[in-house]
């Protein structure tokens, strides 16, 4: 497309720049000349209106509430795709026919077994290690088994991409629930190479002697909620392993970083905070009404609610609110938390403080209480979103590693300290 040229004026100057323009019609001021032009560097602290690169893999339109892989809508998906399909398309950019489809599902069928001395690292942690803190070692420390995968060379890197995606979306399953394992004192289970959400299933719940049996359609929701959460544009941790992949990391390292970032309660971490939330809002005998006046005090915040670019529903919520209540209606649980959530969400919905700031639920309001519902405890809930978010750190780290023009992300600052001084010896202190 035709970039009509863009301009900013400084002091009496004026500076040409280039637009460039997406395919869904977003512009940007491409500002990679500014500093050298002008001497003026942009500040944008939280990278609200920043564009950290062009991507062709998910497009979300905020104030639509508009999300898109690869340009299929997440409600088509939601309704007629699946995890493993979904993740290949968020990777490889296409729909796979059915031939590529079952090589897909095959190679992570094959993949879900850990080196058995991985085993040992688990004793190492104390038990009352937070999940997302194992994860994220256990996953820098699998690249350690592939050696070929984790030379930091890209061109060697990318040699071994389809082989490592496979391997990490297989083997988050298995660390996920080894942790689980671990903490509770269980022994590992072994996988058997099932369908990939009726493995993890197994894996975490099943005995040694007695395989568990799913009985409410929790695969089925599972799915669901691990294909909900593929992708997300350039959020905290996907713009963290874009970080790191930058600086020419290996993709376990780079999906490392994306779970620590992933960890804290503003994103990820959200989804064990709702419930908490939830329950004590249920614990104190409040309907919702008190919680509600506090958020609007800022005294509390609605965990689940507000995002930095929807201002709009969250389709994902959306999808997941009916979820919900299906899981629930399927095994018969009257979840009072979903009664208070749907409360909640309607007072918020018609309330102005929520209203003026553009404040609806978001993918973590509802993904709890069907995290529940299918017998996963809250200290794994976030762990739950680092497996459906692989597809979408390893699709972006891919589009770093193939452009050949990426550059290391280094950004600039503006310094506030001290001007020069000179050094003073203690003894003169
Ligand atoms: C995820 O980026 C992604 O795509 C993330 C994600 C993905 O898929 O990767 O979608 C997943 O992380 C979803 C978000 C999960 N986090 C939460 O649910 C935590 C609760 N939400 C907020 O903390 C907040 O809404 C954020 C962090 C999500 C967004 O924060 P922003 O964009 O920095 O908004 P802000 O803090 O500047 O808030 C603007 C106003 C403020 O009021 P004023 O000071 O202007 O009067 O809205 C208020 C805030 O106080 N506000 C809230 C609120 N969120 C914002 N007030 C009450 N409850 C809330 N949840």
């Amino acid at each position: 497309m035709d970039e009509p040229n863009g301009s900013i004026r400084l002091g009496s100057e004026n500076f040409d720049l280039p637009v460039i323009l997406g395919t869904e019609g977003e512009r940007a001021l491409d500002t990679r000349t500014l500093r050298a032009k002008s001497g003026f560097i942009t500040y944008d602290e939280g990278y609200g209106n920043t564009g950290s690169c062009q991507s062709s893999i998910t497009f979300i339109n905020g104030e639509e509430g508009i999300l898109r892989h690869r340009g299929y809508s997440i409600e088509d998906l939601a309704a007629g795709s699946s995890f493993v399909e979904t993740a290949y398309l968020v990777i490889y950019g296409e729909l796979p026919g059915k031939e590529r489809l079952h090589g897909f599902t095959e190679a992570i069928r094959s993949k879900a077994a850990v080196h058995a001395s991985m085993n040992h690292h688990f004793e190492g942690f104390p038990i009352g290690a937070h999940p997302m803190a194992v994860l994220s070692s256990m996953l820098n420390s699998l690249g350690a088994y592939y050696p070929q995968m984790t030379t930091n060379n890209r061109e060697q890197d990318l040699a071994h991409l389809d082989e490592t995606a496979a391997l990490l979306i297989s083997k988050v399953r298995t660390i996920a629930a080894m942790t689980y394992r671990m903490q509770k004192g269980l022994p590992f289970v072994f996988p058997l190479e099932k369908e990939y959400t009726e493995e993890f299933l197994h894996m975490m719940f099943s005995k040694p002697h007695i395989e568990y049996v799913d009985e409410c359609g929790a695969a089925k929701a599972l799915d669901l909620f691990l294909m909900l959460h593929a992708d997300h544009e350039q959020n905290c941790s996907t713009s963290t392993v874009r970080m790191v992949a930058s600086g020419g990391a290996n993709l376990f390292a780079s999906v490392s970083a994306g779970v620590s970032a992933l960890w804290g309660p503003s994103h990820g971490g959200a989804n064990m905070a709702v419930i908490q939330m939830l329950e004590e809002i249920h614990a104190s005998g409040d309907d919702g009404t008190r919680f509600i006046e506090a958020a609007k005090n800022r005294e509390a915040r609605l965990m689940g609610f507000g995002h930095r670019v929807y201002k709009n529903y969250d389709p994902r919520a959306r999808i997941l609110g009916k979820s919900a209540e299906s899981v629930l209606d399927r095994i018969g649980i009257d979840d009072p938390l979903l009664d208070i959530a749907k409360r909640l969400e309607r007072a918020a919905l018609e309330d102005e403080f929520f209203i003026s700031r553009n404040l609806y639920p978001n993918v973590d309001f509802y993904s709890g209480i069907i995290l529940k519902a299918i017998g996963i405890p809250v200290e794994m809930f976030t762990v739950m979103f680092a497996i459906g978010r692989m597809p979408g750190w390893i699709a972006n780290w891919k589009e770093i590693a193939e452009n050949t023009k990426s550059r290391i992300h280094r950004p600039r600052q503006i310094y506030t300290g001290h001007t020069l001084r000179d050094y003073v010896p203690v003894e003169k202190r």
